[in-house]
């Protein structure tokens, strides 16, 4: 099953002053069960890139399917549930929200894919060995332990694929190797990854690197894990 694929994908944003093109003509599919490392200098267009395989942003030209689906063919509210129920985000930061606890916050996100679990949000606190924290606040939390939440409410739905933007880019090394583990784990369970990072250390959890320079992909290559 091909999780994601495109071919000559073209981003460009516009707005009404500039013109920026950002990805030019981009090939690659993706198979499940892939744990991709995506590098590449800033500015070369890595976040266009995951915000566009995941269907956040609009493609400007080319190809691209997702689940094996043209993304032309899904009506807006499809691809809104693609994101409640095939598709986990994680960021650099961690989008916690600040009033609600570590459970709550999972919860939040298992209320706006209409479903009602509390066995499920522990599982998925459990996952990232934070159950013990269930009743903390975000501020409470340690850097590397708000990101932990920010996977769990990513998993509580059960995703297909996680695509994940500098997630240790916040970090320290130690504990960003953690959280590298966790993904690895999650990898080993099933679920594709596709994660964004700065730090060629991180490769070495990757099956799968590819480097963007200048919105073009000049290397693909599969990594022995
Ligand atoms: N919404 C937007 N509107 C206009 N230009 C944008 C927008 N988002 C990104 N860009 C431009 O697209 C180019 C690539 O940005 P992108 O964020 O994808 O790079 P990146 O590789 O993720 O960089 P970094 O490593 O710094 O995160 C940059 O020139 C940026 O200014
Ligand atoms: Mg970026």
């Amino acid at each position: 099953m091909k999780i994601v694929s495109c071919r000559n994908l073209v981003k460009i944003y516009q707005n009404s002053k500039v013109t920026t093109p950002v990805l030019s003509g981009i090939n690659l599919s993706i198979e499940q069960g892939e744990f991709c490392g995506i590098t590449g200098p800033s500015g070369s267009g890595k976040t266009t890139l995951l915000y566009t395989l995941s269907g956040l942003e609009p493609i400007t030209d080319g190809e691209l399917l997702l689940f094996e689906k043209n993304i032309k063919d899904y009506s807006a509210g499809e691809i809104a549930d693609l994101r409640k129920f095939q598709i986990g985000f994680v960021f650099q930061f961690y989008n916690l929200i600040p009033n609600l606890t570590a459970f709550e916050n999972i919860k939040l996100a298992q209320i706006i894919a209409k479903r009602d679990d509390d066995e499920q949000v522990l599982t998925a606190l459990e996952m990232v060995e934070m159950a013990q924290f269930k009743d903390y606040f975000p501020n409470e939390l340690s850097g590397g332990m708000q990101q932990r939440v920010a996977i769990a409410r990513c998993l509580v739905n059960q995703p297909q694929v996680i695509f994940a933007d500098e997630p240790t880019g916040n970090l320290d090394q130690k504990t960003g190797q953690e959280i590298m583990t966790i993904f690895q784990k999650l990898n080993r369970q099933g679920i594709t990854i596709i994660l964004v990072t700065h730090s060629e250390d991180n490769l070495r959890y990757c099956s799968r690197h590819i480097k963007l320079t200048d919105g073009k992909i000049i290397h693909d290559h599969k990594l022995e894990v």
